[in-house]
């Protein structure tokens, strides 16, 4: 998709500045900002024109539906309806965090927010500046704020380097401590399913509801539009290498680095990914001599990152 928005100039801006970004969402405008998963690209949820802007300044297909950033229950009872006994349980133990809930969405919701869809994914992210954000703005619909298909933002430079021209302001929160998105995890339909894993793991929360959970399911896209899409990409091509005697290349990321391979875990993959093309390195051999080092939600990431160029885990 071409973005007809015309350029702007972009100003990376510190937490002092906070009310002029308020005022500039208050206004239409659009604003990057830190969370502890990843940077978000933000808008009022209610303001149909500025979500619209959302998916033209991100290239992002309009049905791969939005987060919704909240910053209490009030909020959530806003934008969801008929939220269930689990959804409560859920949030007491991992709000503020890293774990978006998918939950019927309330009618008021322009459908744009969820792609169609007649449910919202809904989450209170912990960085202190969002949470100020959402409490002066209201609930805030937010994806990655990276040009879609690319890896997502984790320091308001990665930001700059995807949209400078296109956004107005990007609040500066410093790195983000996790790294990767957070959690998605359905609560409608027959069973609760996780439809994208993060730093919060399955097995992690079957112990804590004391229920099962469906994995990822890869042959029903139709649960997560984003999941269908080509994502999370650097330029180079992504490797999985299995075999140790493989593991030869320029760029060598692996969770047990020796020699001068380079660090790989859920905080340093898409700074990685990023600096990696910042240097125009063609190609980027992963370590998968023992994906279980790995953790789900990195090989989750890596599998999209090296399609078509891999048959690992097919
Ligand atoms: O950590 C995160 O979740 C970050 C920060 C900014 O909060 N946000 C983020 O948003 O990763 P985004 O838009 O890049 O990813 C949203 C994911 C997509 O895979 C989308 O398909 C899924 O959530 N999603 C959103 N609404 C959904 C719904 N109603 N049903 C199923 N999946 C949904
Ligand atoms: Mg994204």
């Amino acid at each position: 998709m071409e973005s007809t928005i015309s350029p702007m100039k972009t100003e990376i801006i510190q937490e002092d500045r906070l009310i002029e970004a308020i005022e500039c969402l208050k206004g239409g405008g659009l604003v990057a900002f830190p969370t502890e998963t990843v940077y978000g690209l933000g808008a009022p949820v209610f303001s149909e024109s500025s979500i619209q802007k959302i998916f033209s300044v991100k290239g992002r297909p309009s049905d791969n539906p939005l987060i919704v950033h909240v910053g209490s229950l009030e909020m959530c009872e806003a934008v969801a309806e008929s939220l269930p006994p689990v959804f409560f349980h859920l949030v007491e133990r991992y709000w503020p965090g890293p774990l978006t809930l998918v939950v019927p969405k309330r009618l008021e919701v322009p459908l744009c927010v969820s792609g169609g869809l007649a449910t919202i994914a809904i989450r209170m992210p912990s960085h202190p500046i969002a949470l100020r954000f959402i409490r002066e703005v209201g609930p805030m619909a937010a994806p990655s704020a990276n040009l879609s298909g690319k890896p997502s933002p984790t320091s308001a430079e990665d930001v700059l380097e995807d949209l400078e021209g296109k956004i107005p302001f990007i609040v500066d929160g410093g790195k983000c401590l996790v790294g990767i998105e957070s959690t998605v995890l359905s609560l409608v339909g027959d069973r609760l399913r996780i439809l994208r894993p993060g730093s919060i793991g399955k097995e992690e929360l079957e112990a804590f509801l004391g229920a099962p959970i469906a994995g990822v399911a890869h042959d029903m896209p139709i649960q997560s539009p984003g999941m269908k899409y080509r994502h999370y990409s650097p330029k180079a091509k992504v490797v999985l290498v299995t075999q140790r005697r493989d593991l030869e290349g320029e760029c060598i990321l692996s969770p047990k680095p020796q020699g001068n391979m380079r660090l790989l875990t859920m905080q340093t993959l898409y700074r990685e990914f990023r600096r990696a093309d910042r240097m125009g390195i063609s190609t980027i051999q992963i370590d998968c001599t023992d994906p279980a080092l790995l953790g789900e939600a990195v090989l989750n990431r890596l599998i999209k990152a090296a399609q078509p160029h891999s048959s690992f885990y097919r």
